[in-house]
Protein backbone atom coordinates (compact mmCIF):
# COMPACT_ATOMS: atom_id res chain seq x y z
CA UNK A 1 0.00 0.00 0.00
CA UNK A 2 1.38 3.27 -1.02
CA UNK A 3 1.93 5.54 1.95
CA UNK A 4 2.14 9.27 2.66
CA UNK A 5 2.62 10.27 6.05
CA UNK A 6 1.62 14.18 7.10
CA UNK A 7 1.55 13.36 10.63
CA UNK A 8 4.92 15.37 11.48
CA UNK A 9 8.06 16.17 10.35
CA UNK A 10 9.34 13.91 13.16
CA UNK A 11 8.69 11.04 10.50
CA UNK A 12 11.38 12.56 8.41
CA UNK A 13 14.36 9.58 7.68
CA UNK A 14 18.34 10.28 7.44
CA UNK A 15 19.48 10.88 4.40
CA UNK A 16 21.99 8.82 2.83
CA UNK A 17 25.22 11.25 3.68
CA UNK A 18 23.98 11.31 7.18
CA UNK A 19 23.61 7.39 7.70
CA UNK A 20 27.65 7.62 6.10
CA UNK A 21 28.58 10.11 8.53
CA UNK A 22 27.03 8.53 11.50
CA UNK A 23 29.28 5.35 10.43
CA UNK A 24 32.62 7.71 9.90
CA UNK A 25 32.47 10.17 13.13
CA UNK A 26 34.79 10.32 15.49
CA UNK A 27 33.48 10.01 18.59
CA UNK A 28 34.15 10.49 22.48
CA UNK A 29 32.27 9.87 25.82
CA UNK A 30 30.11 13.35 25.80
CA UNK A 31 29.66 13.09 29.55
CA UNK A 32 33.03 13.89 29.62
CA UNK A 33 32.96 16.78 26.45
CA UNK A 34 35.19 14.40 24.80
CA UNK A 35 33.36 13.94 21.97
CA UNK A 36 34.76 15.53 19.15
CA UNK A 37 31.93 15.47 16.67
CA UNK A 38 29.02 16.82 19.43
CA UNK A 39 31.73 19.75 20.62
CA UNK A 40 31.95 20.77 16.76
CA UNK A 41 28.19 20.58 16.48
CA UNK A 42 28.15 22.64 19.42
CA UNK A 43 29.91 25.25 18.83
CA UNK A 44 28.27 25.65 14.99
CA UNK A 45 24.62 25.60 16.86
CA UNK A 46 25.65 28.27 19.30
CA UNK A 47 26.72 30.62 15.83
CA UNK A 48 23.70 29.79 13.86
CA UNK A 49 21.74 31.40 17.03
CA UNK A 50 24.06 34.11 17.83
CA UNK A 51 24.94 32.37 21.33
CA UNK A 52 27.71 32.07 23.12
CA UNK A 53 27.35 28.36 23.76
CA UNK A 54 25.17 25.79 22.75
CA UNK A 55 24.28 22.15 24.29
CA UNK A 56 23.51 18.99 21.89
CA UNK A 57 20.04 17.36 23.98
CA UNK A 58 17.87 14.17 23.11
CA UNK A 59 14.94 15.62 22.47
CA UNK A 60 12.89 19.29 22.34
CA UNK A 61 11.03 18.12 25.29
CA UNK A 62 14.20 17.83 27.26
CA UNK A 63 15.68 21.33 26.09
CA UNK A 64 12.58 22.76 26.73
CA UNK A 65 12.15 21.86 30.62
CA UNK A 66 15.92 22.38 30.79
CA UNK A 67 15.70 26.00 29.94
CA UNK A 68 12.97 26.51 32.54
CA UNK A 69 14.54 24.62 34.98
CA UNK A 70 17.41 26.53 34.42
CA UNK A 71 15.59 30.08 34.40
CA UNK A 72 12.74 29.84 37.24
CA UNK A 73 12.69 28.59 40.44
CA UNK A 74 10.07 26.08 42.19
CA UNK A 75 6.73 28.31 43.16
CA UNK A 76 7.58 30.67 40.27
CA UNK A 77 5.23 31.61 37.63
CA UNK A 78 5.88 31.34 33.54
CA UNK A 79 3.16 32.96 30.67
CA UNK A 80 3.25 31.03 27.30
CA UNK A 81 0.28 30.68 24.47
CA UNK A 82 -2.55 28.34 26.37
CA UNK A 83 -1.53 25.62 23.30
CA UNK A 84 2.33 26.07 23.54
CA UNK A 85 4.02 22.41 23.12
CA UNK A 86 5.52 23.17 26.76
CA UNK A 87 1.53 23.32 28.07
CA UNK A 88 -0.06 20.92 26.04
CA UNK A 89 2.00 17.94 24.68
CA UNK A 90 4.55 17.38 27.39
CA UNK A 91 2.15 14.91 29.45
CA UNK A 92 2.29 17.04 31.96
CA UNK A 93 6.19 17.54 32.75
CA UNK A 94 6.45 21.58 33.12
CA UNK A 95 3.74 20.82 36.52
CA UNK A 96 5.52 17.91 37.14
CA UNK A 97 9.37 18.39 37.39
CA UNK A 98 10.02 22.45 37.10
CA UNK A 99 7.29 23.35 39.98
CA UNK A 100 6.34 26.22 38.14
CA UNK A 101 2.79 27.60 37.08
CA UNK A 102 1.90 28.28 33.87
CA UNK A 103 -0.20 30.90 32.89
CA UNK A 104 -1.47 30.16 29.87
CA UNK A 105 -2.61 33.09 27.63
CA UNK A 106 -4.50 32.97 24.31
CA UNK A 107 -2.68 34.14 20.78
CA UNK A 108 -4.11 36.16 18.07
CA UNK A 109 -5.03 33.93 14.58
CA UNK A 110 -1.40 34.60 13.70
CA UNK A 111 0.07 32.93 17.00
CA UNK A 112 1.01 36.50 18.70
CA UNK A 113 0.29 37.50 21.99
CA UNK A 114 -2.11 40.88 22.96
CA UNK A 115 1.09 42.35 24.55
CA UNK A 116 -1.43 44.57 26.94
CA UNK A 117 -2.80 41.82 28.25
CA UNK A 118 0.28 39.90 28.25
CA UNK A 119 2.12 42.42 30.64
CA UNK A 120 -1.18 42.53 32.35
CA UNK A 121 -0.32 39.01 33.77
CA UNK A 122 3.42 39.86 34.94
CA UNK A 123 3.24 39.68 38.45
CA UNK A 124 5.88 40.37 40.51
CA UNK A 125 4.71 42.11 43.74
CA UNK A 126 1.30 39.96 44.87
CA UNK A 127 2.06 37.30 47.08
CA UNK A 128 -1.30 35.53 46.69
CA UNK A 129 0.23 34.49 42.94
CA UNK A 130 3.40 33.22 41.69
CA UNK A 131 6.14 35.32 40.77
CA UNK A 132 6.91 35.22 37.16
CA UNK A 133 10.25 34.91 36.59
CA UNK A 134 9.75 33.93 32.47
CA UNK A 135 8.23 33.88 29.40
CA UNK A 136 8.42 31.01 26.81
CA UNK A 137 7.74 31.75 23.03
CA UNK A 138 6.95 29.54 20.63
CA UNK A 139 7.81 30.17 17.11
CA UNK A 140 6.77 28.76 14.75
CA UNK A 141 4.14 28.06 16.49
CA UNK A 142 3.17 24.49 16.21
CA UNK A 143 -1.05 24.46 16.68
CA UNK A 144 -1.65 28.43 15.59
CA UNK A 145 -0.78 26.48 12.21
CA UNK A 146 2.71 26.70 12.13
CA UNK A 147 2.48 30.74 11.82
CA UNK A 148 5.54 33.09 12.46
CA UNK A 149 6.72 35.14 14.71
CA UNK A 150 8.62 38.49 12.93
CA UNK A 151 11.81 39.63 14.50
CA UNK A 152 9.70 43.25 15.06
CA UNK A 153 7.27 41.01 17.80
CA UNK A 154 10.04 39.17 19.42
CA UNK A 155 11.76 42.49 19.95
CA UNK A 156 8.53 43.88 21.72
CA UNK A 157 7.84 40.69 23.75
CA UNK A 158 11.61 41.02 24.91
CA UNK A 159 11.32 44.95 25.55
CA UNK A 160 8.25 43.46 28.07
CA UNK A 161 10.54 40.73 29.34
CA UNK A 162 13.66 43.09 30.38
CA UNK A 163 11.04 46.03 31.56
CA UNK A 164 9.93 43.51 34.20
CA UNK A 165 13.31 41.37 34.81
CA UNK A 166 11.93 38.59 33.11
CA UNK A 167 14.01 35.94 30.91
CA UNK A 168 12.45 35.36 27.38
CA UNK A 169 12.91 31.49 25.73
CA UNK A 170 12.63 30.50 22.81
CA UNK A 171 10.18 27.26 21.77
CA UNK A 172 11.91 27.10 18.47
CA UNK A 173 11.53 23.74 17.98
CA UNK A 174 11.06 24.64 14.03
CA UNK A 175 12.81 28.28 14.09
CA UNK A 176 14.40 27.43 11.33
CA UNK A 177 11.24 27.26 9.17
CA UNK A 178 10.22 30.91 11.15
CA UNK A 179 13.60 31.94 9.31
CA UNK A 180 13.01 30.58 5.60
CA UNK A 181 9.06 31.61 5.27
CA UNK A 182 10.38 34.97 6.56
CA UNK A 183 13.26 35.45 4.44
CA UNK A 184 15.43 36.57 7.84
CA UNK A 185 18.66 35.22 9.52
CA UNK A 186 18.09 32.74 12.27
CA UNK A 187 19.70 34.93 14.17
CA UNK A 188 17.04 38.08 14.09
CA UNK A 189 14.56 35.68 15.64
CA UNK A 190 16.92 34.35 18.48
CA UNK A 191 18.82 37.93 19.22
CA UNK A 192 16.39 39.32 21.88
CA UNK A 193 15.74 35.43 23.14
CA UNK A 194 17.44 34.58 26.86
CA UNK A 195 18.11 31.03 25.62
CA UNK A 196 16.59 29.17 22.51
CA UNK A 197 15.81 25.49 21.65
CA UNK A 198 15.53 23.85 18.12
CA UNK A 199 15.37 20.49 17.08
CA UNK A 200 17.24 18.92 14.94
CA UNK A 201 14.65 15.95 14.06
CA UNK A 202 12.25 17.29 12.75
CA UNK A 203 12.62 19.00 8.89
CA UNK A 204 16.21 18.92 9.34
CA UNK A 205 16.27 15.09 9.41
CA UNK A 206 17.96 14.11 11.81
CA UNK A 207 16.89 10.69 13.56
CA UNK A 208 17.59 12.16 16.76
CA UNK A 209 18.18 15.24 19.33
CA UNK A 210 17.70 19.30 19.84
CA UNK A 211 20.44 22.16 20.98
CA UNK A 212 19.85 24.55 23.75
CA UNK A 213 21.70 27.88 23.20
CA UNK A 214 22.55 30.65 25.12
CA UNK A 215 24.83 32.14 27.44
CA UNK A 216 27.92 30.46 28.39
CA UNK A 217 26.75 30.91 32.23
CA UNK A 218 23.42 29.38 31.09
CA UNK A 219 24.80 26.51 29.47
CA UNK A 220 26.53 25.51 32.33
CA UNK A 221 23.74 25.33 34.42
CA UNK A 222 21.93 23.15 31.27
CA UNK A 223 24.29 20.62 31.43
CA UNK A 224 24.05 19.92 34.85
CA UNK A 225 20.84 19.95 35.05
CA UNK A 226 20.98 17.83 31.69
CA UNK A 227 22.62 15.41 33.37
CA UNK A 228 20.31 15.32 36.32
CA UNK A 229 17.79 14.66 34.06
CA UNK A 230 19.11 11.35 32.56
CA UNK A 231 20.41 13.72 29.26
CA UNK A 232 24.22 12.49 28.81
CA UNK A 233 24.30 10.57 26.15
CA UNK A 234 28.32 9.30 25.73
CA UNK A 235 29.17 8.26 22.40
CA UNK A 236 26.74 11.15 20.73
CA UNK A 237 29.33 11.86 17.73
CA UNK A 238 27.21 9.34 16.08
CA UNK A 239 24.11 11.65 16.36
CA UNK A 240 25.98 15.31 16.06
CA UNK A 241 27.15 14.26 12.97
CA UNK A 242 24.02 14.04 11.26
CA UNK A 243 23.08 17.43 13.16
CA UNK A 244 25.99 19.19 11.49
CA UNK A 245 24.22 17.75 8.00
CA UNK A 246 21.20 19.37 9.17
CA UNK A 247 22.44 22.48 9.49
CA UNK A 248 24.64 22.24 6.49
CA UNK A 249 22.67 21.27 4.17
CA UNK A 250 18.75 20.93 5.25
CA UNK A 251 17.68 24.59 5.85
CA UNK A 252 17.29 25.71 2.87
CA UNK A 253 15.38 23.37 1.05
CA UNK A 254 12.41 23.82 4.03
CA UNK A 255 11.18 26.01 1.23
CA UNK A 256 9.89 23.39 -1.02
CA UNK A 257 7.49 21.93 2.40
CA UNK A 258 6.45 25.52 3.01
CA UNK A 259 5.29 25.07 -1.17
CA UNK A 260 3.89 22.09 -0.56
CA UNK A 261 2.12 23.40 2.70
CA UNK A 262 0.24 26.00 0.57
CA UNK A 263 -0.28 23.66 -2.13
CA UNK A 264 -1.82 21.14 -0.26
CA UNK A 265 -4.05 23.59 1.81
CA UNK A 266 -5.04 25.14 -1.43
CA UNK A 267 -6.48 22.05 -2.82
CA UNK A 268 -8.16 21.22 0.36
CA UNK A 269 -10.03 24.10 0.41
CA UNK A 270 -12.02 22.25 -2.40
CA UNK A 271 -12.90 19.35 -0.31
CA UNK A 272 -16.19 19.34 0.88
CA UNK A 273 -15.99 19.09 5.13
CA UNK A 274 -12.40 20.62 5.03
CA UNK A 275 -12.05 24.44 6.42
CA UNK A 276 -8.58 26.08 6.32
CA UNK A 277 -7.44 29.48 7.43
CA UNK A 278 -5.16 29.94 4.80
CA UNK A 279 -3.42 32.78 6.07
CA UNK A 280 -2.19 30.69 8.98
CA UNK A 281 -0.72 28.66 6.34
CA UNK A 282 2.85 30.11 6.24
CA UNK A 283 5.31 27.16 6.84
CA UNK A 284 4.84 23.43 7.16
CA UNK A 285 2.05 22.53 8.39
CA UNK A 286 -1.24 22.88 8.15
CA UNK A 287 -4.15 23.11 11.07
CA UNK A 288 -7.72 21.92 9.80
CA UNK A 289 -11.41 21.77 10.58
CA UNK A 290 -13.14 19.05 9.15
CA UNK A 291 -16.51 18.45 9.65
CA UNK A 292 -19.81 16.43 7.70
CA UNK A 293 -22.82 15.09 9.19
CA UNK A 294 -22.30 11.58 8.82
CA UNK A 295 -17.78 11.99 9.52
CA UNK A 296 -16.33 13.48 12.24
CA UNK A 297 -12.54 14.31 11.82
CA UNK A 298 -11.53 11.49 14.12
CA UNK A 299 -13.33 9.18 11.65
CA UNK A 300 -12.47 11.00 8.73
CA UNK A 301 -8.43 10.65 9.85
CA UNK A 302 -8.99 6.77 10.78
CA UNK A 303 -10.41 6.14 7.65
CA UNK A 304 -7.94 7.60 5.36
CA UNK A 305 -5.20 5.99 7.29
CA UNK A 306 -6.56 2.67 6.62
CA UNK A 307 -5.55 3.66 3.12
CA UNK A 308 -2.00 4.68 3.94
CA UNK A 309 -2.90 8.38 4.40
CA UNK A 310 -1.91 9.28 7.38
CA UNK A 311 -2.82 12.80 9.58
CA UNK A 312 -3.14 13.76 13.58
CA UNK A 313 -6.39 14.16 14.78
CA UNK A 314 -5.50 17.32 17.44
CA UNK A 315 -8.68 17.37 19.18
CA UNK A 316 -12.60 17.56 18.70
CA UNK A 317 -12.73 18.49 14.47
CA UNK A 318 -8.60 19.94 14.47
CA UNK A 319 -6.73 18.04 13.04
CA UNK A 320 -3.53 18.62 11.58
CA UNK A 321 -0.80 17.73 8.21
CA UNK A 322 2.74 18.13 7.94
CA UNK A 323 5.13 18.62 4.80
CA UNK A 324 8.37 17.46 4.80
CA UNK A 325 11.44 15.97 2.90
CA UNK A 326 9.85 12.34 2.21
CA UNK A 327 7.15 13.65 0.75
CA UNK A 328 6.99 15.04 -2.70
CA UNK A 329 3.73 16.76 -4.76
CA UNK A 330 3.22 13.32 -6.33
CA UNK A 331 2.46 12.14 -2.87
CA UNK A 332 0.30 14.87 -2.07
CA UNK A 333 -1.63 14.53 -5.07
CA UNK A 334 -2.27 10.74 -3.95
CA UNK A 335 -3.26 12.04 -0.82
CA UNK A 336 -5.98 14.46 -1.80
CA UNK A 337 -7.51 11.71 -4.09
CA UNK A 338 -7.90 9.63 -1.22
CA UNK A 339 -9.62 11.84 1.02
CA UNK A 340 -11.88 12.98 -2.35
CA UNK A 341 -12.91 9.35 -2.88
CA UNK A 342 -13.32 9.16 0.78
CA UNK A 343 -15.74 12.53 1.28
CA UNK A 344 -17.39 11.37 -2.19
CA UNK A 345 -18.22 7.95 -0.59
CA UNK A 346 -20.19 9.12 2.70
CA UNK A 347 -23.52 8.95 2.15
C1 LIG B 1 6.81 23.50 19.24
C2 LIG B 1 7.44 22.25 19.74
N1 LIG B 1 8.28 22.31 20.78
C3 LIG B 1 8.90 21.23 21.26
C4 LIG B 1 8.70 20.00 20.68
C5 LIG B 1 9.37 18.77 21.27
O1 LIG B 1 10.32 18.18 20.48
P1 LIG B 1 10.66 16.61 20.67
O2 LIG B 1 9.63 15.86 19.93
O3 LIG B 1 12.04 16.50 20.07
O4 LIG B 1 10.66 16.32 22.13
C6 LIG B 1 7.85 19.87 19.58
C7 LIG B 1 7.61 18.55 18.95
O5 LIG B 1 6.82 18.37 18.07
C8 LIG B 1 7.19 21.03 19.10
O6 LIG B 1 6.34 20.98 18.08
Amino acid sequence: MRIVDLRSDTVTKPTLKMRQAMKDAEVGDDGFSDDPTTNRLETMAADCAGKEAALFVPSGTMGNLIAIMVHTKPGEGLICDRFAHINTMVAGNTAALTGTTISPLDVDESGNFDLVELESHINLDNIHFPRTSLIVLENSNNLAGGTVVTPEETSEIFRIAKKHHLRLHLDGARVFNSAIAQGVDLIELTRDCDSVMFCLSKGLASPVGSIIAGTEAFIKEARRIRKMLGGVMRQTGILAACGIISLEEMVDRLAEDHDNARYLANALEGIDGFSIKLKTVQTNIICFKFELPQLSCKEFVDNVAKKGIYLVHLFKNIGRMVTHKDLSKSDIDYALKVFKDTVSKVE
